[in-house]
């Protein structure tokens, strides 16, 4: 089981319950959710809170959750997982990530993805991970590039949870290989 990492200045580690309400509070927020289909209500959050807990239970490892260790602050997510839709390049394993507005640009992204993806190459043995995002999401795809991921754009997909015609179904697919 893949389910706590500590970097310099984070904790990933499993959900707590105490994390529910500020996620709530990352998901409602617009600037966080501008490349996300909606924001979320408090009921949808929750439900992403016990998925990310019940991929750790099902596959070992998931989305951790982050814990900035300076403020003893829950943060966000960022970590691994195995996408819940089909796609060109499914099978695979994605890994994501969503901050709090106030803690970005300092890093952090790049920080503990930089540990996730290490150890799902180190103890999980995956052969490759990828990543996806909306194309217009730079902040998303500097950190994807900045872990050492590539980009091609015969990859780029439509995402089949979106209907067509909807400004964010193209998505662009970040791969990297052990
Ligand atoms: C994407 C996200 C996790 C990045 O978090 P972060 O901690 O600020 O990321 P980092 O500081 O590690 O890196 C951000 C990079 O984006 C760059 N960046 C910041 N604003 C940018 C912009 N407007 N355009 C291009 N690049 C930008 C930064 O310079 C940095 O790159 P650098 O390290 O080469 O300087 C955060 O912005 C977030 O939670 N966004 C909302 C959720 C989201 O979009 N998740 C991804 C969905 S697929």
């Amino acid at each position: 089981m893949l389910d706590t990492l500590k970097t310099p200045r984070l904790l990933l580690r499993r959900w707590r319950d105490s994390d529910r309400l500020p996620f709530q509070k990352i998901n409602a927020d617009a600037r966080v959710m501008e490349f996300m289909p909606e924001q979320l209500t408090p009921e949808a959050s929750d439900e992403l809170f016990d998925r990310a807990e019940s991929h750790f239970i099902q596959h070992g490892f998931g989305p951790f959750a982050v814990e900035y260790l300076e403020q003893n602050a829950f943060i966000g997510f960022i970590g691994l997982s195995i996408p819940n839709f089909d796609a060109p390049f499914m099978p695979a394993v994605e890994i994501g990530w969503r901050l709090a507005f106030d803690y970005w640009g300092r890093g952090l992204a790049t920080e503990g993805a930089r540990a996730a993806l290490g150890c799902g190459f180190e103890e999980l043995k995956l052969k490759s991970v990828v990543s996806f995002t909306v194309p217009g999401n730079f902040r998303s795809r500097r950190v994807m590039e900045a872990l050492g991921m590539t980009h091609d754009a015969s990859d780029d997909f439509d995402h089949p949870r979106l209907p067509e015609g909807h400004p964010l179904r193209r998505h662009v697919l970040y791969r990297i290989s052990r």
